[in-house]
């Protein structure tokens, strides 16, 4: 009976799931989040091993500093952090000399001073653009059919892949609409984005001498997204695999367990 019911939720659950992939094929108005024009990319830090490429990191630090930071900000994320190991891990000198680029108001003083270590990246709203701390999170389910995250399931496509689809899905074309433009763009939902194309290829001058090209670019800072809106990543994965080893082992010894305890039971059944 259990098997019966087990088997019908099994073939169910795989039709459902397959009609809906089926669905997700054509109309883009009725599916603005569906995974059109975003590509996965074999980011460093994706699977149950996987980290952060340091290098990676630092660049799209480079990326984000000189082209994004004009009109977006980061404001949930400390700067000391760019020190942490696991993150870009700049030599502390580094990071102090990074913040005090950026003043700040001090309500103690009633004056401007330039930013410490323990203060945060600033924010930016100047130009009506979204924070960016927690971006890659919050766009890391948006694909697949019906905004189910299947992608990001299956293909291991999230907000990164995302944020990259956007900065290398422009199609050229604009619009203008109540005195805003808009550009054509064939990741973002609705197909038409407010942000001009920031980046075109060689836009910074990278130290390691890595190339610059635009998909480089896009991926480098895209990374770099995802390390701001989960700088723990690989503590979490790391106890996520100790769980996974202990449960194992938990559920063989659990299962030796039933088995000795009902033996001497079911040796009686059987004889009588
Ligand atoms: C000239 C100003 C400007 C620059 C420079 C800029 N952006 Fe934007 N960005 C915007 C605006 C405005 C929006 C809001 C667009 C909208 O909602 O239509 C936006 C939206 C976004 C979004 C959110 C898309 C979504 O799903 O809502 C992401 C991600 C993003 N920008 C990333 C970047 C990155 C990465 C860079 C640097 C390579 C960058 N932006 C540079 C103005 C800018």
């Amino acid at each position: 009976m259990i098997k019966k019911i087990a088997l019908t939720a099994a073939v169910a659950l795989a039709f459902a799931s397959s009609s809906a992939m089926a669905a997700g094929g054509g109309d883009e108005t009725v599916l603005p989040h569906d995974s059109h024009g975003i590509h996965d990319v074999a980011f460093s830090f994706e699977g149950p091993f996987g980290a952060y490429d340091q290098m990676q990191l630092q660049r799209g630090l480079q990326v984000y500093t000189e082209v994004c930071a004009a009109c977006h900000g980061l404001r949930y994320v400390p700067l000391r952090t760019l020190a942490d190991e696991g993150g870009p891990q700049l030599p502390e000198d580094q990071v102090r000399a990074y913040a005090a680029q950026f003043d700040i108001y001090d309500a103690e003083k009633d004056e401007d001073r330039p930013r410490i270590p323990t203060d945060h990246f600033p924010a930016n709203t100047a130009a009506g653009a979204p924070d960016l701390s927690l971006m890659a999170k919050a766009r890391a389910g948006f694909h697949g059919p019906y905004g189910t995250g299947l992608s990001q399931l299956f293909n291991g496509m999230g907000g990164p892949e995302y944020i990259t689809a956007i900065l290398t899905g422009y199609t050229g074309k604009e619009k203008e609409e109540a005195g805003s433009i808009f550009y054509q763009n064939t990741a973002f939902p609705g197909g038409w984005i407010a942000m001009a194309p920031p980046l075109a290829g060689e836009d910074v001058e990278y130290a390691d001498g890595h190339s610059n090209s635009l998909h480089h670019e896009a991926e480098d800072v895209s990374a770099f997204l995802m390390w701001a809106a989960e700088p723990k990543m690989m503590d979490r994965k790391k106890t996520g695999l100790i769980a996974v080893i202990f449960l194992t082992l938990l559920t063989v010894l659990l299962y030796a367990t039933n088995k000795r305890i009902w033996k001497p039971v079911k040796k009686a059944a059987k004889e009588a």
